[in-house]
């Protein structure tokens, strides 16, 4: 399977503060790899190395086998959707013109983007005559969520950057989002980099997990593998299950 991000002896440091120290990770085509790690320890700085928003001072980052440092950073950017908490949104956009912000970058003519648009709404639950043309202020934290994946998804981008996207969600909301994007993702046969500080999700949506603490990867597994992973960090995240680590372990 071809590797479509890598980091190699990624380092970063700032304030006289190691962030991160010496990463190694493989996200190959079609997976989806979770970082966890507890707020603080480099997720967030980790993530921003591939669309180029944060540059290492150490080691390399590369997408589709090339250095990002040699990429324009426009034209990566629109190979990589990026969402974040609350989505991200143009306030004063309508729902539409957020979703068909990347292909009018593109020059695509209108009425593929309006159709474009439309096809992406459906795919996240939305529907286009419905919402189409409302504001940002005019939705739910679940549906503005929704459309910050729809612009993510809308020119077709190889790959996935998620900073914690659901983390500002009630818990059922967050519950049907998550589901929503293992089966989305699944259909589309997508790379994630998908960011979190939550194990549960992690282990719901991630092929694989890397754990990051203090800027250091602690362990990388899949789920299954993780539940039964030893060193301390992973240990503390485990206890966060409470006895929910049963259920995991059995399915
Ligand atoms: N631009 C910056 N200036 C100063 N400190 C930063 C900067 N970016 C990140 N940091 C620090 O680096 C550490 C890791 O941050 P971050 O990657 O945002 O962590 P996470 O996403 O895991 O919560 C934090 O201690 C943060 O304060
Ligand atoms: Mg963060």
């Amino acid at each position: 399977m071809a590797v479509l991000v890598e980091f190699r002896g990624v380092t970063f440091t700032i304030g006289g503060r190691a962030v991160l120290r010496g990463i190694d990770l493989s996200v190959e085509e079609g997976e989806t790899v979770v970082l966890l790690g507890r707020s603080g320890s480099g997720k967030t700085t980790l993530l921003k190395m591939v669309n180029r928003l944060v540059e290492p001072d150490g080691g390399e980052v590369r997408f589709e086998d090339r250095p990002v440092s040699s990429w324009d950073p426009v034209r990566l950017r629109r190979r990589a959707g990026y969402v974040i908490q609350e989505g991200g949104l143009f306030p004063h956009a309508t729902v539409a013109q957020n979703v068909g912000l990347v292909p009018k970058l593109e020059g695509w003519p209108e009425e593929r983007i309006r159709t474009r648009a439309a096809e992406l709404l459906d795919a996240v639950g939305l529907s286009p005559s419905d919402y189409g043309s409302r504001y940002p202020r005019q939705l739910s934290g679940g549906e503005k969520q929704r459309v910050g994946i729809a612009r993510a998804l809308a020119a077709d981008p190889p790959m996935l950057l998620l900073d914690e996207p659901f983390a500002a969600l009630d818990p059922v909301t967050r519950y049907e989002m998550q589901r929503h994007f293992a089966n989305l993702r699944r259909a589309l046969g997508r790379t994630a980099l998908f960011v979190t500080h939550d194990l549960r999700e992690a282990l719901m949506l991630g092929d694989r997990i890397a754990l990051l603490n203090e800027g250091r990867l602690e362990v990388v597994a899949r789920p299954g593998e993780f539940l039964r992973a030893r060193s301390p960090e992973a240990r503390t995240f485990l206890a966060t299950l409470g006895p929910d680590r049963q259920d995991y372990a059995a399915g």
